[in-house]
């Protein structure tokens, strides 16, 4: 049957940047990137080729979390600009034919907003029930209400003096959950993605959203064989997570929110923060039939070894979970890991090829801002620490710290991934605008290593990572294959040892369009015959790829190449 490129959703062929918008670019000089910053660097996110930008929180904040804390939904934190500097930059995106995500966070608002100060005043507070508020086991109440865990570590329950009962918190003591099972809030917060979504946004990130809906009569978590959490089950401490995350209640209500965005035209987009299995994150998107969420992320990559194995393995499984019409998702960097080019012992072949698999299977890309010039994890200590979830860790010794840092992937000081943008190789990288008072520092240093990896300097190579991702998102344009066409894996023993290929076609004016893409995840070069005759280069990693011959392919080790015929 033949599918019409131009009737699919935008959400389906499109690729995704990710700013932190605190690290973007500061624009008057504070150290602290902000709105007006962000709209005068567009043109670059416009030229690199990226389609749609997706937004790390710049609500109104106290910043504990910088920004998974809200105070106010409706409003933008001055630091970082105004309202009407928020509906300048959905206008100026959209100027540029790009398309606008937010960050949601659903879950919880800070201890700041005013709702949880009125909540917390006592326990008549028509607030009261926005929260989930619990006598603590008896006798005498001074033991959390059950055995839930933080996703953080420790009990979720803390404490509240004045009205002697204890609140539920998912994430941090100073973020409370919502009571999702009272309509007033779910109603509330269905308007609050209503107000963005009027002002023009395309979609929303959805923060934690596995953690809406708790368990309704308060059971314990059962006991599980597991000490640390991992992406695809987050049970620890030996305990399972099942009366706290992805509660069949929360993927019910995941059919309110397509309701909602589905009353939108064009069409609107949602992608779920989720963790567990395949199975259970699957759940969120519902059938095509009964529909939740657009899409989720699939953290899986995190933990799969960059190798031919584990690769083809999350392939396989990707296409296993989420086919036609379902859309996989491919991130492996974001605000709270570690930078995947570290992760990848700065091995600028591999983070290409790395770059090359993500932009030509079948998914949507989210690449994380700064991904795409190599920039790399910058070591922080923990003392310097600016991220609100340090605190919570201070208290053991140090090497504890960093080895937990270390089995988390980054999650524990999340400041080595968010430091600023570098620009260029003048001062701070570029990262300040005019600096009327040269005191001013970033709010976070940058990478010493930025005179070297800039935005400047890797445009002026064109063997840059830069250029790689840059190549890759204009042929994704060009060749529609490779953005909707359907996938097939290459069996292995095929091609040779630790060679990665698959074909992606698509009909294209009544034509079979067919891209090929070859990977090879070895340090030593090959070179085999191809399985296609008179194939054309249209894109390698490295601008010193070896010429095909003969119908033979050469790959120069960590190279990857796309072909046609
Ligand atoms: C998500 C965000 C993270 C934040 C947390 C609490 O995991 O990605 O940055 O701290 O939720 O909102
Ligand atoms: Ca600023």
């Amino acid at each position: 049957m033949a599918v019409n490129i131009y009737s699919i959703p935008w959400w389906k062929k499109t690729t995704v940047y990710q700013i932190y918008p605190r690290s973007f670019y500061d624009g008057n000089g504070d150290g602290i990137g902000d709105l007006p910053g962000i709209i005068s660097k567009l043109d670059y996110i416009k030229e690199s080729g990226f389609e749609t930008i997706w937004f790390s929180p710049f609500y109104d904040s106290p910043q504990r979390d910088f920004g998974y804390d809200i105070r106010d939904y409706r409003n933008v934190a001055p630091e970082y600009g105004t309202l009407h500097d928020a509906e300048k930059l959905i206008e100026e995106i959209h100027n540029r034919d790009m398309k606008i995500v937010m960050d949601m966070i659903l879950n919880h608002t800070s201890d700041e907003h005013p709702w949880f100060v009125e909540s917390r005043k006592n326990r008549e507070n028509p607030k009261r029930d926005w929260y989930i508020w619990r006598d603590g086991k008896k006798p005498n109440g001074k033991a959390p209400p059950n055995n839930w865990l933080s996703q953080t570590g420790g009990s979720g329950w803390h404490y509240d003096p004045s009205t002697d009962q204890w609140y539920w918190a998912a994430f941090l003591p100073f973020q409370p959950d919502l009571n999702f099972r009272n309509p007033a809030v779910q109603e509330e917060m269905l308007e609050i993605m209503r107000f963005w979504l009027d002002k023009g946004v395309d979609g929303f990130r959805l923060d934690i959203l596995g953690s809406l809906f708790e368990d309704a009569d308060f059971r314990d978590n059962p006991f599980k064989f597991k000490l640390l959490p991992s992406d695809s089950d987050q049970g620890m401490l030996f305990r399972s997570s099942e009366m706290t995350i992805n509660h069949p209640d929360t993927i019910a209500f995941t059919k309110r929110l397509r309701e909602l965005t589905d009353e939108y035209t064009p069409t609107r987009f949602m992608v779920g923060e989720v963790f567990g299995s395949y199975q259970s994150i699957r759940a969120f998107c519902g059938t095509p039939e009964a529909p939740g969420i657009h899409s989720v992320f699939q953290f899986k990559t995190f933990e799969t070894p960059f190798s031919y194995e584990g690769f083809l393995r999350l392939l396989q499984e990707s296409e296993r979970w989420f086919p036609d019409p379902y859309m996989p998702t491919w991130v492996f960097s974001n605000h709270d890991r570690t930078r995947r080019i570290t992760i990848l012992k700065n091995d600028v072949r591999k983070a290409k090829l790395n770059a090359m698999f993500q932009l030509t299977v079948r998914g949507i890309p989210y690449i994380y801002y700064g991904e795409e010039i190599g920039m790399r994890q910058v070591d922080i200590p923990f003392e310097k620490a600016q991220d609100g979830l340090v605190s919570k860790f201070l208290k053991y010794p140090k090497w504890m710290i960093a080895l937990l840092q270390k089995l988390t992937g980054g999650a524990i000081n999340r400041d080595g991934c968010r430091t600023p943008m570098q620009w260029s190789s003048s001062l701070n990288a570029g990262f300040i605008n005019n600096i009327k008072n040269p005191t001013i520092t970033p709010w976070l240093p940058v990478d010493l290593e930025y005179k070297k990896i800039n935005v400047e300097e890797t445009k002026r190579d064109p063997d840059s990572i830069w250029h790689c991702y840059h190549r890759l998102l204009e042929l994704r344009k060009k060749y529609p294959a490779l953005a909707i066409g359907t996938m097939n894996i290459f069996a292995p023993g095929i091609l040779p040892k630790n060679v990665l290929g698959y074909k992606r076609s698509t009909i294209v004016n009544g034509k079979e369009q067919k891209i090929y893409v070859f990977l090879n995840f070895s340090k030593k070069e090959v070179t085999f015959s191809s399985p296609i005759h008179t194939p054309k280069i249209l894109s390698s990693t490295t601008v010193l790829t070896v010429p095909i011959k003969k119908d033979e392919i050469t790959l120069t080790p960590w190279e990857g190449i796309v072909v046609h015929k």
